[in-house]
C-alpha cells in the first residue's frame, strides 16, 4: 500500500502541480463463502485484500472537478453541482455517482477539486475494483466537505452509484468488505441486520486467488437476471409459507426439499443456491471457531458445486481450476469468488505450500487451455481509511 500512496502523490503533483490535501485508500475484496446471498438478505464471509485504490484531492479555484485516472492516463472534467454520468470514461461514473448521492444524502454545497486516482487491484478479476473506487472516493469527498458518514451509509451510497450510474443491481457485499476488513480475519456480515463481525483465520492458513481472465460480456445482465429470479422465488415461497417470507433468507434448505414440486424447476434451481449458501456460511463460521479448517474447505468446494450446477454462474475455466485444486496437497477448499461467469477462484491454503500450489494450478490450466495464469496469495487486510 505504501508504494501505491507514494505513486499517487507523485502522479497528483505531476498532473495538478501540487500535493493532494486528502488521500483516501480503499481495498478490493475477496468473497470466501456465501455467493449471491447478500441481496437475498443472507450471510457472507469475505475479506478485504492487500490491493486497493488510492484517491487524492486538492481544492480547485472554481466549481469544476478535474479527475485523473493515473493508470489509464485519462482525465475528465465535470461540474461539482451536477456530475452527471458519461458513456465515455466509464470509470468516472463511480466517483460521479458517489458525489451525487453523498450530496443528496448530506445536503452540502459540493466544491470543485483536483483529483487523482491510482490502484493495484487486477482489473476484471472479480476483486471489486469498482467498489474500492466508490469507497475511496466516498471517503475522500466526505473529508473534503467536512462530513462523517457512518460506514454503512457510505456503503449504501457506493451501492447506489453502482445501481444508478453503472446499471448493476449489486448487493452491499463489496462495499462492506472494503470498509470493514481486518488483518488476518474474515468479515462476517448479516445482510438483513447489516451487523458486521470478524472471524479469525486458523494459524498457517491463507488464501490464493487465480484469475481465469475470462470476462463474460453479458455478466451485468446475467447478474441482474439472477437477482430477479431470486426475487421471484421469494415471492413464490411467500405464497406457500405465508408473509413471514420476505426474501430467500427466510427459506430453509428443508423447505427447498419439501416444496420442490410446487416451484417451477428453473426457479427452484436458482433459489436453491443462495438458500444452501446461507446454511454453508453459518456452518463455516462454526467450523472456523472450532478450528476445523478441513471442514471449512469442504464447504468451499460444495459452494462451487452449487454455483456450477444450480445457479449456473460458473464457466469451464473456473471449473477446471477448482477441480485441479481438489487434488493439490495443501489446498483445503476452492470456489469461484464474486458474481461469477468468469473472474477468479479463491482457495484456502496452507500458506507454507503456496509456491507449489501456484505451480500446480498454472500447469493444470495450461494443459487445458494452453494459456498461463498467475495465481497470487491474497492477505486479508484492514479496511478503507483516510491516510
Ligand atoms: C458481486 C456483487 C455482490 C455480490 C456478489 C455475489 O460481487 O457486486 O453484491 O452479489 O457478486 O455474491
Amino acid at each position: 500500500m505504501n508504494d501505491l500512496i507514494d505513486r499517487l502523490r507523485t502522479e497528483h503533483r505531476s498532473f495538478h502541480g501540487r500535493d493532494p490535501e486528502i488521500i483516501a485508500y480503499a481495498p478490493g475484496r475477496v468473497e470466501i463463502l456465501g455467493n449471491h446471498t447478500d441481496y437475498n438478505e443472507g450471510f457472507v464471509l469475505s475479506a478485504a485484500i492487500d490491493a486497493g485504490i488510492a484517491f487524492g484531492l486538492s481544492p480547485a479555484e472554481d466549481d469544476v472537478c478535474t479527475l485523473v485516472a493515473a493508470d489509464l492516463r485519462e482525465s475528465v472534467q465535470f461540474q461539482s453541482i451536477d456530475p452527471g454520468r458519461t458513456d465515455k470514461e466509464r470509470w468516472s461514473n463511480y466517483p460521479r455517482g458517489v458525489l451525487t448521492f453523498l450530496q443528496e444524502r448530506y445536503d452540502f454545497r459540493p466544491k470543485g477539486f483536483l483529483g487523482t486516482l491510482s490502484g493495484d487491484i487486477p482489473m476484471a478479476a472479480g476483486l471489486s475494483s469498482s467498489a474500492a473506487l466508490e469507497i475511496a472516493s466516498g471517503l475522500a469527498f466526505s473529508a473534503f466537505h467536512g462530513i462523517s458518514p457512518e460506514k454503512i451509509e457510505l456503503a449504501k451510497i457506493g451501492q447506489k452509484a453502482e445501481h444508478e450510474f453503472a446499471g448493476v443491481r449489486c448487493g452491499l457485499l463489496d462495499q462492506i468488505s472494503s470498509l470493514f476488513g481486518r488483518e488476518h480475519a474474515l468479515v462476517f456480515t448479516d445482510f438483513r441486520s447489516l451487523d458486521v463481525d470478524t472471524v479469525s483465520l486458523p494459524e498457517g492458513t491463507g488464501f490464493m486467488i487465480a484469475n481465469t481472465e475470462v470476462k463474460h460480456t453479458l455478466v451485468d445482465s446475467e447478474y441482474n437476471e439472477r437477482r430477479q429470479r431470486c426475487e421471484q422465488a421469494a415471492a413464490a415461497f411467500a405464497r406457500i409459507l405465508g408473509p413471514r417470507v420476505n426474501s430467500l433468507r427466510d427459506v430453509a434448505w428443508a423447505d427447498m426439499l419439501k416444496y420442490r414440486d410446487r416451484l417451477d424447476p428453473a426457479v427452484w434451481k436458482r433459489a436453491a443456491h443462495p438458500v444452501g449458501e446461507n446454511e454453508r456460511v453459518l456452518a463455516g463460521v462454526a467450523a472456523l471457531k472450532r478450528g476445523e479448517t478441513a471442514a471449512f474447505g469442504r464447504l468451499m468446494f460444495e459452494s462451487h458445486e452449487s454455483s456450477r450446477t444450480l445457479f449456473e454462474n460458473s464457466c469451464p475455466e473456473l471449473d477446471t481450476l477448482v477441480e485441479a485444486a481438489r487434488n493439490i496437497s495443501g489446498v483445503y477448499g476452492a470456489r469461484l469468488s464474486g458474481g461469477g461467469f468468469g473472474g477468479s477462484i479463491v482457495a484456502l491454503i496452507e500458506t507454507g505450500r503456496a509456491p507449489a500450489i501456484a505451480k500446480a494450478l498454472i500447469s493444470a490450466f495450461a494443459s487445458a487451455y494452453n494459456r498461463k495464469i498467475s495465481p497470487r496469495v491474497v492477505v486479508p487486510s484492514a479496511g478503507a481509511r483516510i491516510i
